[in-house]
């Protein structure tokens, strides 16, 4: 069997902060921002929250590709920011929408959520053992973000991005994901820290540290690197694949990993000018949108590809 999409929907945060509203918050200008990353507006989530977003993008999904959310055999949800530890937001999710015969649970591989999902997805999918799955990658960093620190508080952007998919006998599907923990301080964000009755300590939230240029620099080395070995193992040419859908983090990050391909880079769509980096979100939104606007024509060769926090990365070949 092969993993097949049949259904997209996304929903980003209800309300839209530009880069000039940024300007009054920190020491940063439109200029900068949008010459160093492409982006000029986000979406932040108010009282909504992340279930919220997930449960509307979800739904949407599942009016696109015709399916009652009680046919879902399985929620997979990527996120590093839920609103509980438990119950999951999967679960959550789960219980908005009324999917009753599903099993759900969440995964965290940071920005590269939605593609560790779709890959653990297609495996239940091949093995036989689920028919219909719903994918959902959904981030609220806004609420990670220290609003005082300007090298990571104008970057990022609220959202969610879900997906319907089906094992079917006909199409294409491979995947490819891989981690790297030894360089993981480079990007963090500290849950609920150290505290119980014997330290004494109050568990605290921390915010988002990044070092910025050695994420760069990780991400325009990976990401081609894993989509070349991925078609080259499938045998696929660049010369077929028909848009390459890549997290969007930095303008600057998807320009330098096309030109590493050696391919076009209106191959390329990008939507981080209006969404900023909405981390596992990212790529489902822009598929939706690619689907919404009848970009997408049955039969195209797609390549997604997601890189994060772990260190993690990702890519998938599908057949849309
Ligand atoms: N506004 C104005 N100035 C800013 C700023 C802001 N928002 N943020 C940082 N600066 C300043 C820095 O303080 C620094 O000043 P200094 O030279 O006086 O010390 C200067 O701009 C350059 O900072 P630097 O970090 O070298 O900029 P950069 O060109 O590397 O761009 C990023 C910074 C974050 C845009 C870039 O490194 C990047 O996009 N990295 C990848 C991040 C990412 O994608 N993370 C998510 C991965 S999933």
């Amino acid at each position: 069997m092969i993993t097949k999409i049949i259904g997209t929907g996304s929903c980003a945060g209800s309300r839209r902060v530009t880069n000039q509203e940024l300007e009054q918050l920190v020491e940063t200008s439109d200029e900068w921002i949008h010459s160093r990353t492409g982006i000029s507006t986000r979406y932040l989530a108010q009282e909504e929250g992340s279930c919220a977003m997930a449960a509307e993008a979800a739904k949407k999904a599942c009016a696109q590709a015709g399916v009652s959310p009680k046919e879902l055999d399985l929620i997979l949800l990527a996120t590093s920011t839920p609103e509980n530890c438990f119950p999951s937001e999967a679960c959550q999710v789960q219980g908005r929408i009324g999917a009753d015969h599903a099993v759900a649970f969440d995964i965290s591989a940071a920005c590269s959520g939605f593609i560790f999902a779709l890959h653990t997805v297609h495996s239940f999918l091949v093995s036989g053992t689920y028919r219909t799955a719903l994918v959902i990658g959904v981030d609220e960093l806004s609420k990670a973000v220290d609003w005082s620190d300007r090298r990571t508080c104008v970057l990022f952007g609220d959202g969610a991005g879900a997906c319907v998919v089906r094992a079917e006998k006909e199409g294409r599907f491979c995947s490819t994901i891989g981690s790297d923990g030894s360089r993981g301080d480079i990007l963090t964000c500290q849950a609920r820290s150290g505290g119980n009755f014997l330290t004494g300590k109050r568990p605290e939230l921390g915010f988002i540290a990044m070092d910025g240029q050695e994420v760069f620099k990780f991400a325009v080395k990976k990401v081609p690197a894993c989509i070349e070995e991925m078609l080259e193992k499938e045998g696929e040419k660049k010369e077929n694949i028909r848009f390459y859908l890549l997290h969007q983090a930095n303008e600057r990050i998807i320009e330098t990993v096309a030109k590493r391909l050696g391919e076009p880079v209106e191959k390329f769509p990008m939507n981080i000018g209006q969404y900023g980096n909405t981390s596992a979100a990212s790529i489902p939104i822009l598929f939706d949108e690619l689907n919404q606007e009848g970009k997408l024509k049955r039969g195209d060769k797609l390549v997604l590809a997601g890189f994060g926090a772990g260190l993690t990365w990702g890519s998938i070949l599908l057949e849309w």
